[in-house]
Parts: C-alpha cells; structure tokens; sequence
C-alpha cells in the first residue's frame, strides 16, 4: 500500500496526538509529537535556569540537546540526550511556559530543521501548529483538528485527573484560551489552517469516530 505523510494541526488539547497515535498503529506509520519537542525543550531550559525570554540561549541550549523518540505499544516515549522526559514535559510548570517558548524564532528554525529530518521517511504522521504550513507543506494529507474551548478544558481536566494532577476547572480553561492567543497570534508561523488542510471540529465526536473521519479522508488518499 503507497505510504504518505499525514500533517495534524490544531488548538491545544483539540486531540491531535490522541488520533494521531491510533492512525499510526493503523497504518503502521511513524509517529512524531512536534509538542513534545517543545515541551522537552521548556522542561530542560526551567531546569537549567535558562530565560524562556532569551531566544539565543534557547536556541544554543537546544542545539547541544539530542531529542528522539521511542514508539511503544501503549504509546510514545521521549528522550533528552538519553534520559527519559516523558512525564516531566507534562507537568504543569511547563505546559504554561511552552508557548512562551515556542515564539522564538531562532528555535523553531532548529526545530523546523530537526522535524524536516523526520520528515524524510515515507509512511508518517506529524502533529503540531505549523506542520501542514511549514514544516511538511508537501504532506498529502493535512488535517485542521479543533474543538470549542469547554470541550478541550474537559478532555484536558479529565486526562490531569488520570495522571494524578489536580487542577481548577476554571483556571483550565482560562490557560487554554491563553494558550490559543500566544500559538495563534505568534510572529514567527502561528497556528494556522493550511489553504489545502481539511477542517474537523471535534467537539461532541467521540474518539473513535475522529479517527473514522480521518481515515476516510486517508484512505481516499491512498487509493487515488
Ligand atoms: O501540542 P502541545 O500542546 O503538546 O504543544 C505544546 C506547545 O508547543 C504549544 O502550545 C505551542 C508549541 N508548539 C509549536 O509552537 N509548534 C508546534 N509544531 C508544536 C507545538
């Protein structure tokens, strides 16, 4: 079967990585979180003490960094030069600096040129804000995932409460809407629908049936 690229973008919290995980089992696709790689890099930079404001030691700090992914049965997993992050990039310090971050343009150049790399292989699903726009423009398939802000502050509550992470409806919300404003009003390539990426609005579709819309427009794809 001919392999493709697949480009996810949207909001935070709309469920990109969610589908994107469950197509890539599917179709036995690659799998690459663009978020995470943000994520890794606020979770080290915290650390280190570097100034997410200073986008020459981000951009130096993530130069030295080796990021990679290791894909498991129930999911992914990611390393900064060899020691686990997974849960770390998570935590809620660095879920509320990411964005911050993530303006810089020297760093999403490394980024970009990083992603590109993965980009080379056939048969991959990429997620992110820029990936149909900038970083996989040539993706045969873009997908535009969004879903109302009470929608993802629910999903985001419940997926906390999980993982043992209390947090304040409200406050949830509020720091998704703050989200939305710094990734969609950013200078250096915001979150943007591509002029060729489909739009699904999300809200009140379970899962499964995400995914079905996905495939659908996939399969389409695939077989032309
Ligand atoms: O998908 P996520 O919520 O894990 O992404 C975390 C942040 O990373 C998001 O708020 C903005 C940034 N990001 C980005 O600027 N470009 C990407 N391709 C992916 C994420």
């Amino acid at each position: 079967m001919k392999k493709i690229s697949i480009a996810i973008d949207g909001p935070a919290s709309s469920g990109k990585s969610t589908v994107a995980k469950l197509l890539a089992k599917d179709y036995g696709y690659i799998y690459i979180d663009t978020g995470a790689m943000y994520r890794a890099l606020t979770y080290i930079a915290l650390k280190k003490k570097v100034d997410i404001n200073n986008e020459t030691a981000l951009d130096n700090l993530l130069k030295k960094l080796s990021i990679t992914f290791k894909q498991e049965e129930n999911g992914q997993r990611i390393f900064v030069n060899k020691k686990e992050v997974t849960n770390d990039i998570r935590l809620p310090n660095v879920t509320n600096n990411v964005s911050t971050l993530s303006v810089h343009k020297k760093v999403r150049a490394t980024m970009v040129k990083l992603q590109k790399n993965y980009g080379k292989h056939d048969g991959l699903i990429m997620d992110g804000r820029d990936i149909g726009t900038v970083v996989l423009p040539n993706a045969q398939v873009k997908i535009f995932l969004v879903a109302s802000v009470l929608e993802r502050a629910k999903r985001r509550f419940k997926e906390n409460q999980k993982k043992g992470i209390l947090t304040d409806f409200d406050t949830l919300k509020e720091e998704i809407k703050q989200r939305d404003f710094l990734d969609s009003t950013r200078k250096v390539s915001p979150l943007m629908q591509a002029k060729d990426a489909s739009l699904l609005d999300t809200t009140g579709l379970n899962i499964a049936e995400a995914v079905e819309r996905i495939k659908k427009i996939v399969n389409e794809k695939i077989n032309n």
